[in-house]
């Protein structure tokens, strides 16, 4: 008998969550839907003054699971959203082009830009085609880097930045990104089977997570410096009030109290074999700095959900 209200009790329990799974999804589906929904810059753009050329940030933004600690502007990926997404985002680049804004350098970010291969080709080359663009820079998670889709980003990609976060497994299982990206050392070779296809991978790592020792940093700056790329970026965890609660639940509480020592010791530890830029990259070659925070041009226009721009406002004709 006892047995027997503990199955139906299961089965009820079980109906629940679905219920609320298969609701939620609704309600997501329905706001993603709303929110990728492009507005014409026309509307909230000025006229460009006509010597100018911006740089322009392109957002991608889905993502095939959230990390607790990214405030980045992201939804879950479905073919079918990206699709709509990309039309719209190429749609919107057309009308900034049309409004007569003038573009150098290029930025991609999200989210996964290279979530779907085709869409992003297919978008890179239209601002190509639109713009006399220097330099393209682009990010990535370790699952969309195999040689053969690097290959493809050859002649179109200058910068390719690979979300790695830390080598370590134990962070790495609690940051959820071990069953998504594999191990440290997968996505370590996963690295390595593509570098020196494009001019520039870049690695970005992220210190000060709670919890984390001096050893664990240590291990981070020593697998990197062996992995070689010509360049990385040590970002510190930061905690936006988006995600502090998720950072608590999964890694325990945040605290600044490290943040400058771990700071000093990567400085130290990369002084030789990459000398700090600004900021938090750190690069072999100093020609070779392209950080998307620190540019030559430093406004910028962005486009696609969630982005925003960056210019100085000049008078209206
Ligand atoms: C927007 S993410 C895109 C990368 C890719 N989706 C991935 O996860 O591998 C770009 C980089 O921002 C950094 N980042 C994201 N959230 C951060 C946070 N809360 N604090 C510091 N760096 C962060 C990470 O290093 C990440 O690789
Ligand atoms: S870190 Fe990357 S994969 Fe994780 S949620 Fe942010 S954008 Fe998505």
């Amino acid at each position: 008998m006892h047995t027997v209200r503990v199955k139906e009790e299961e089965i009820m329990r079980e109906n629940h969550v679905k219920i609320i799974t298969n609701a939620t999804s609704y309600f997501m589906h329905q706001y993603t839907k709303h929110y990728l929904h492009v507005k014409k810059p026309a509307d909230r753009l000025p006229p460009p003054p006509e010597d100018k050329e911006y740089l322009l940030y392109i957002h991608v933004p889905f993502c095939t699971m959230f990390c607790p600690y990214c405030s980045f502007n992201k939804f879950n990926y479905t073919k079918e959203a990206a699709t709509h997404y990309f039309k719209h985002l190429r749609e919107e680049i057309l009308h900034v082009k049309a409004l007569g804004y003038r573009f150098n350098y290029l930025v991609i970010g999200g989210g996964t830009p290279l979530i779907d291969e085709e869409e992003l080709i297919q978008t890179i080359e239209l601002v190509k085609k639109l713009f006399d663009i220097k330099h393209v820079s682009c990010e990535s998670d370790p699952n969309h880097i195999q040689p053969k889709t690097v290959l493809r980003l050859d002649g179109l990609v200058d910068r390719l930045s690979v979300g790695v976060q830390t080598f370590d497994d134990t962070l790495l299982k609690k940051l959820g990104r071990y069953e998504k990206f594999g191990s440290g050392e997968e996505v370590y070779r996963k690295i390595a089977s593509m570098l020196g296809i494009l001019p520039i991978t870049s690695v970005d790592l992220i210190f000060n997570f709670p919890n984390q020792t001096r050893e664990n940093l240590l291990y981070d700056i020593e697998t990197l410096t062996k992995l070689s790329p010509e360049q990385s970026s040590f970002y510190p965890l930061m905690t936006s009030s988006m995600v502090k609660s998720s950072v608590t639940k999964t890694l325990g509480k945040f605290s600044l109290t490290n943040e400058y020592e771990f700071f000093n010791i990567i400085k130290e530890s990369l002084q030789e074999s990459y000398p700090s830029r600004h900021g938090w990259s750190f690069s072999k070659e100093k020609e070779a700095i392209f950080d998307e925070y620190v540019i030559d041009n430093e406004e910028y226009v962005g486009v696609g959900s969630g982005s925003f721009s960056f210019y100085q406002q000049h008078p209206l004709p």
